[in-house]
């Protein structure tokens, strides 16, 4: 009888283990893999574009926007020579605007400093802006079939599984051991695939919430599955807790044109436009079944949205007309956006960049997706 292979490191499996493990999920992988727009190249720029996507986004959110994306960037040298403006435009509704504004640095840099190719080493990936470690690792091994280690939201939980690691996985600690498991797992030949494999099995099977262990090929060398654990494990810790706001955005207008500024750099939706928006109007003067509206504002709160309207925008104005209530959420916070109208009166608009634009003009600059509902209604 062959003798079992002694564990080769902190995550506790043998050097057998990881290989059943590997032909398990590539074997499983071959037969149930999605067949994605970005995995039908080894284009590292289009690797590159829908990773950032798939941050915080869901896969069928991110196809629509991939597929525009590309048509109008197709290459590297294309999205280095557009203004930072048509890059937010074509990324508008996608959310945490950071990630355009970081490839739009990137194309730049690729083109100056690489001279238009994508770099082949995890170091000088991560000298580019927004490409962190699980991006440089997902370009090398999925574009370029080089062995490098990932982890992300998926592989993370599944490899939490997998070793039975009880503690966080967020902490140092924690991502030092996913990290260096990861690296374990990864093999020479096709890592890319392997790596694919295990971040879709962590998709489809490994899920949050019911995670289907009778379907996965791993399940026989899975710490939680065979110790009953997989409902408790990853241990992360708990969200914090939501918080509700009241905001107002103002539209400010002259004759038939409405005030659009550019959010400058370091302000939340930076290099964005907007209406002006302001989160410090005393929220106790929101009636509490809020505005409607057939009925008048209440003066108190008029008066103090536009104090807050002037030193916010430089503009003396008149508020005229409440037009809807949009909910929304920013990371743990709940807003309550009160969108209203508001005649200029007085005053030059503050901001380096601002524009007075008629409603049909509206869709030449990108905006928030709260904006752009505003915008819309303002365009009926
Ligand atoms: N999430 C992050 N990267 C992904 C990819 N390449 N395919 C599917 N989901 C993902």
């Amino acid at each position: 009888m062959p003798r079992p292979t002694p564990p080769t490191s902190a995550s506790q499996f043998s050097k057998g283990e990881l290989t059943t493990l590997r032909k398990a999920a590539r074997n499983w992988y071959a037969k149930h893999a999605r067949d994605l727009p970005w995995r039908r190249t080894g284009d590292p720029y289009r690797i590159w574009i829908s990773e950032i996507m798939l941050q915080q986004t869901t896969v069928v959110a991110v196809v629509p926007y991939f597929e525009r994306f590309l048509q109008r960037f197709p290459s590297v040298k294309e999205l280095a020579a557009a203004s930072q403006d048509e890059v937010l435009k074509y990324w508008e509704g996608l959310g945490y605007y950071s990630r355009a504004r970081n490839i739009h640095k990137a194309a730049g840099e690729v083109m100056t400093q690489f001279g238009g190719t994508f770099p082949r080493t995890v170091d000088e990936l991560h000298l580019l802006p927004g490409i962190g470690r699980y991006t440089a690792g997902a370009i090398m091994s999925f574009a370029f079939n080089l062995r490098a280690p990932i982890v992300e939201a998926n592989t993370l939980r599944l490899y939490c599984r997998l070793m039975g690691y009880d503690e966080n996985p967020r902490s140092t600690a924690g991502q030092r051991a996913l990290w260096a498991f990861a690296e374990e797992l990864v093999p020479d030949n096709d890592p890319g695939v392997i790596n694919q494999a295990l971040m879709e099995l962590g998709s489809q099977v490994c899920t949050p919430t019911s995670p289907k262990c009778d379907d996965c090929p791993l399940h026989s060398v899975c710490r939680a599955f065979t110790t009953g654990r997989q409902h408790e494990l990853p241990q992360l810790a708990s969200r914090p807790e939501i918080t509700s706001l009241i905001e107002y955005s103002i539209a400010i207008r002259q004759d038939d044109r409405f005030l659009l500024r550019k959010n400058p750099e370091g302000q939340r939706w930076a290099g964005l436009w907007d209406f002006v928006r302001l989160s410090s109007v005393d929220e106790g003067l929101l009636p509490e079944r809020g505005l409607h509206a057939d009925r008048a504002i209440p003066a108190k709160l008029a008066r103090a949205v536009e104090q807050v309207t002037l030193a916010s925008s430089g503009c003396e104005t008149r508020l005229a007309q409440f037009i809807t209530e949009i909910k929304h959420s920013v990371t743990r916070y709940r807003i309550r956006l009160q969108c209203l109208i508001a005649d200029w009166e007085n005053g030059q608009p503050t901001g380096s960049d601002i524009r007075w634009l008629q409603p049909d003009e509206f869709d030449e600059v990108p905006l928030s997706v709260t904006g752009r509902k505003f915008a819309r209604l303002l365009q009926q």
